[in-house]
């Protein structure tokens, strides 16, 4: 009987395969199946040589890690491809659910990858240089009533807050009501939308939660929105949150 084999759940970062780690292009290089969406496998199909690839489907996550489990146990190094990095609204914990639940002896290593927010902060500029908070505004997995308190306390608490999820086709409402929510805490901050970022189509723009909507055009499951905090500031099409470095030695 072959020894079990291996699990690596790979971040493939945003979008550009300059964005994709050396240790994440290893890992894919060095596995015998490589299995993920058809958007993330596309987006590092330059990377496939012999690989034997499966592509699944959204919202058959739970299947592909059922299937990665089995190729592992028979012997093979599977690799899991996640956009951005697999810690943050991706498939690290549900792999590692899946095997603490089997107690089994299949290896696994998590491949951190360049989570979206990183990506877009970088094209807006530096809007996360204070302390921050990530929220996704699906309510797929988590009850909507759970999500407007995290926004409420984030906004309260002027965190520079990032949106991930915003708005898909079928779900426009939370992205409403989150703008309702987070201009009460903070009507003139700087917001910053990126859709695609790093990856063919980019749009970015610069606005506020007042005039956010004008921009619904490229509000969708591929973009990132971060709303400035009470200290956040634009220069030409940058939105730039201060460290502190002014307030404490001047320049
Ligand atoms: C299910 S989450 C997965 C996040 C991913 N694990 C990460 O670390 O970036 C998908 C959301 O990430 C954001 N996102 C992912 N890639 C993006 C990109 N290239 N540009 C803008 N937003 C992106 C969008 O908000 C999208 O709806």
């Amino acid at each position: 009987m072959r020894s079990p084999g291996r699990i690596q759940v790979v971040g493939i970062g945003p979008g550009s395969l300059e964005d994709i780690t050396l240790r994440a292009t290893s890992a894919i290089a060095q596995s015998d199946y490589v299995i993920g969406v058809s958007t993330y496998i596309d987006q590092i199909s330059s990377l496939l040589r012999n690989q034997k690839v499966i592509k699944g489907a959204m919202g058959e996550e739970v299947q592909r890690v059922k299937k990665a489990i089995e190729l592992a146990s028979e012997g093979n190094s599977v690799s899991i491809v996640s956009g951005g990095d697999p810690n943050v609204f991706g498939m690290g914990s549900l792999v590692l659910e899946l095997l603490a639940a089997q107690d089994g002896t299949i290896d696994v290593e998590i491949v951190p990858g360049v989570t979206a927010v990183n990506a877009v902060a970088a094209i807006l500029g530096a809007p996360l240089s204070s302390d921050y908070a990530i929220i996704s505004l699906s309510d797929l997995l988590i009850p909507w009533a759970d999500i407007e308190k995290r926004l409420t306390s984030a906004a309260e608490s002027g965190f520079v807050i990032a949106l991930y999820n915003p708005q898909s086709r079928r779900r426009k409402r939370n992205l409403a009501r989150s703008i309702e929510l987070l201009k009460k805490h903070r009507p003139h901050v700087p917001v910053g939308i990126v859709q695609n970022g790093t990856r063919p189509g980019e749009m970015t723009a610069v606005t506020t939660l007042e005039t956010l909507m004008e921009h619904e055009a490229i509000i969708d499951m591929h973009t990132t929105i971060i709303v400035g905090n009470r200290e956040s500031f634009v220069w030409k099409d940058k939105i730039i949150t201060p460290r502190g470095y002014q307030r404490k030695y001047g320049y």
